[in-house]
């Protein structure tokens, strides 16, 4: 049998791998900026996390949500303490995609409306409902069109307030910083007035924090630097460094009843135990602090050249915009200098390095890009 052909792979085939560095089957090293889509948090095999890991399988690896599992409360206790919600809820899952499809649901139960608001160049993720609410009509199937979706420009505040001033709305749906659709930033006015404005219409405010969450763009969650809090957060990717674990956030306005919400994986034993190695790590080595000033030392030092339109982003979430394809800079990258980089559209390099790059990895970054241009 072979593999369904979907995903464009690089050239490269990793064995081995430690902090920010990678190591393919020919022994060749390589920088990791792109933290296998923003994945890795607190770097690839760290000693904590395997110990942790290894520590919970040899013990117990699964069991389903109908067992106590004191690892599960323990996670929220933490994970309300470090993000400053410690009144909220958590719910578990799996992934991205099924974090957002929850906190949509949980968002029309509660209002008792279907209709949401998404942004252009959102993505949320591939399933029924977040693909939906992504705006790329190629990923979506007619299967997949028969939610009740408007599609508004960040930053456009009168036509938020035009839609949900009609009253049908469950739920509006925002990135706290764009990833897939190209690293677009919404301003503080902005989320702020969403805020206010969904409170006034009682629709449901969902944060996706997927990717921008989770400590990298330097502080707990992308919307905490807007001053804002919304009523859904939704998380995956960093949150457990590449073991499969997502969760919403929610706040206490919510009821919750028996079977309302569900999963047969989210919430497993080892799930649980590298979240709290991740927040470990965190916490320990300043991680979210690290993804800051890192962050900020790439956009003050990367090179002034005309072919770059535009950089845009945060800590370990920067989009540099060319005028043209990055398709042979990557690649050269990639060949030439070892290092890995992602990519948004065709003309954008997108950094999602794990949060503990240091200052030196950043340099050989910026001085094969300085080569290069
Ligand atoms: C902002 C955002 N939301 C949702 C998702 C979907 O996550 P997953 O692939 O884990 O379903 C992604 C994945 O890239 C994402 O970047």
């Amino acid at each position: 049998m072979k593999l369904f052909d979907v995903y464009s792979l690089f050239d490269v085939t990793p064995v081995k791998a430690e902090g920010c560095r990678i190591w393919d089957d020919k022994g060749q090293e390589y920088l990791d900026l792109y933290g296998g889509h923003a994945v890795i948090s607190i770097g690839h095999t760290h000693p904590h996390y395997v110990e942790v890991l290894s520590d919970q399988l040899s013990k117990i690896g699964f069991y389903s949500n109908s067992v106590q599992n004191p690892l599960q409360e323990q996670l929220a206790e933490r994970l309300g303490r470090i993000s400053g919600y410690e009144d909220y809820t958590l719910f578990l899952d799996n992934s991205g995609a099924e974090s957002n499809e929850n906190a949509l649901k949980l968002a029309s139960f509660h209002t008792g409306k279907s209709r949401v608001i998404a942004f252009h160049r959102s993505f949320h993720g591939r399933t029924s409902g977040a693909v939906a609410v992504t705006d790329n009509p190629k990923i979506q199937a007619p299967f997949n069109q028969c939610h009740q979706v408007t599609f508004l420009d960040l930053n456009d505040t009168l036509a938020v307030e035009q839609e949900l001033a009609k009253g049908d709305v469950a739920a509006v749906i925002i990135e706290g910083i764009q990833g897939c659709g190209g690293i677009h930033v919404p301003t503080a006015e902005f989320m702020r007035s969403l805020r206010e404005l969904t409170q006034k219409h009682s629709a449901v405010l969902i944060l996706d924090e997927i990717q921008s969450g989770y400590g990298r763009t330097g502080k707990f969650f992308a919307h905490q630097w807007y001053g804002i809090r919304p009523d859904i957060i939704t998380m995956a990717k960093g949150m457990a460094n590449g073991f499969p674990c997502g969760g919403i956030l929610i706040s206490p306005m919510f009821q919750a009843t028996k079977g309302m919400l569900g999963t047969t994986f989210g919430g497993n034993y080892l799930a649980m135990a590298a979240a709290l190695a991740v927040l470990d790590v965190m916490e320990q080595e300043n991680l979210v602090e690290n993804a800051h000033q890192v962050g900020e030392y790439i956009l003050a030092n990367l090179p002034k050249s005309d072919k770059i339109k535009e950089v845009r982003g945060r800590g370990m979430m920067i989009g540099i915009e060319f005028h043209d394809s990055v398709a042979p800079i990557r690649q050269a990258l990639l060949k030439d200098y070892h290092i890995f980089t992602g990519v948004a559209g065709t003309n954008m390099v997108r950094l999602l390095a794990p949060l503990c790059l240091t200052k030196e990895q950043a340099d050989r970054f910026l001085e094969a890009l300085k080569e290069l241009l």
